[in-house]
């Protein structure tokens, strides 16, 4: 069974339409195996994480209690982010897994929040937030391999503690931003197609094919979403990652943790917001 799904054309040309649905078990059950290995890796075999330390009691007695992490805005952007991608994810298969409804209005109603937030993200991480802080770095590379190294049993330096984002959260937003971009771009292409009352509907637009095409890629990044979001909720609730999600409600972290899993030197504590110095 292909992954495309075709059809022919008014002039007898084979052209795609769109996904195979099955890829949305297919995406499902590889976010499932994903968890499966990674809790029985981290239960069982994974050795216990060791950083290099050598902090100087100056710079701990400097760290306050509660260390600022996400300010309200950013925190606003990704629970808005986060609502507009599960409607959108749920709108999308739930009516190819049998559960019928007019889905196609909600669908694209939350694309352009969805569109609409991405947009203010870029805005916000670019000139008010620091940008280069969710890419990997040299020494996130360099770690990456001692990290690879000491889980296999060999003998390597402990890596450094990470700067504001672990390097598995950087490439997570990476493919994020890929996937992301992918079905937004072809989503609001695809708006054309159908009647929104926000833009003149032309389904000539692009021919056949072009559109065929949209529709696959829209439907490849969709699917490659199921499991990226799932994986992520799974990080998001296992226990050791309790302290970054709890992060994201609140704003900081605590000092303990940070000072476990960061480095003073490569994630420098930033001044609190006014709203967050006022709950203490
Ligand atoms: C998590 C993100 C998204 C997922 C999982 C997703 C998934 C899907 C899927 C599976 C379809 C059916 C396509 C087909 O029949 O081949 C679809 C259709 C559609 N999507 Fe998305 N989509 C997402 C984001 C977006 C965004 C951001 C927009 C707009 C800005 C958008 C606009 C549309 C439109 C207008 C259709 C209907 C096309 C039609 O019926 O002709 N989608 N989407």
């Amino acid at each position: 069974m292909g992954f495309i799904t075709w059809a022919t054309s008014p002039w007898g040309r084979a052209v795609p339409i769109h996904i195979t649905w099955f890829l949305i078990w297919v995406a499902l059950i590889a976010g499932l195996l994903f968890m499966i290995v990674h809790a029985i890796y981290v239960g069982i075999f994974a050795p216990p994480k060791t950083f290099a330390k050598n902090d100087s009691p100056a710079v701990v007695a400097a760290i306050p209690e509660r260390v600022p992490r996400h300010s309200l805005v950013a925190r606003a952007f990704h629970w808005v982010m986060a609502i507009s991608m599960f409607v959108l994810l749920f709108t999308a298969f739930l009516p190819k897994v049998g559960i019928q409804f007019n889905w196609v209005v909600y669908h694209w109603i939350a694309g352009l929040v969805l569109t609409a937030s991405i947009l203010f993200h870029i805005v916000h991480a670019s000139f008010f937030l620091d940008f280069w802080s969710i890419w990997p770095d040299k020494i996130d590379l360099r770690d990456a391999k001692r990290r690879l190294l000491r889980s296999l049993g060999k003998q390597a330096p402990p890596p450094d503690r990470f700067a504001k984002y672990p390097l598995e959260n950087k490439f997570y937003h990476a493919v994020i931003v890929l996937s992301g971009l992918a079905v937004i771009v072809t989503g609001v292409f695809m708006m054309k197609r159908v009647h929104t009352g926000i833009f003149t509907r032309n389904p000539y637009l692009f021919g056949d094919m072009t559109w065929g095409m949209m529709y696959v890629l829209h439907g490849l990044a969709g699917v490659g979403l199921i499991a990226l979001i799932s994986v992520h909720v799974y990080f998001g609730v296992r226990p050791e990652k309790l302290p970054i999600t709890k992060s994201m409600i609140f704003g900081w972290m605590s000092r303990e943790f940070y000072l476990e899993e960061h480095d003073p030197q490569r994630w420098a504590v930033e001044e609190p917001s006014p709203s967050q110095e006022e709950r203490g």
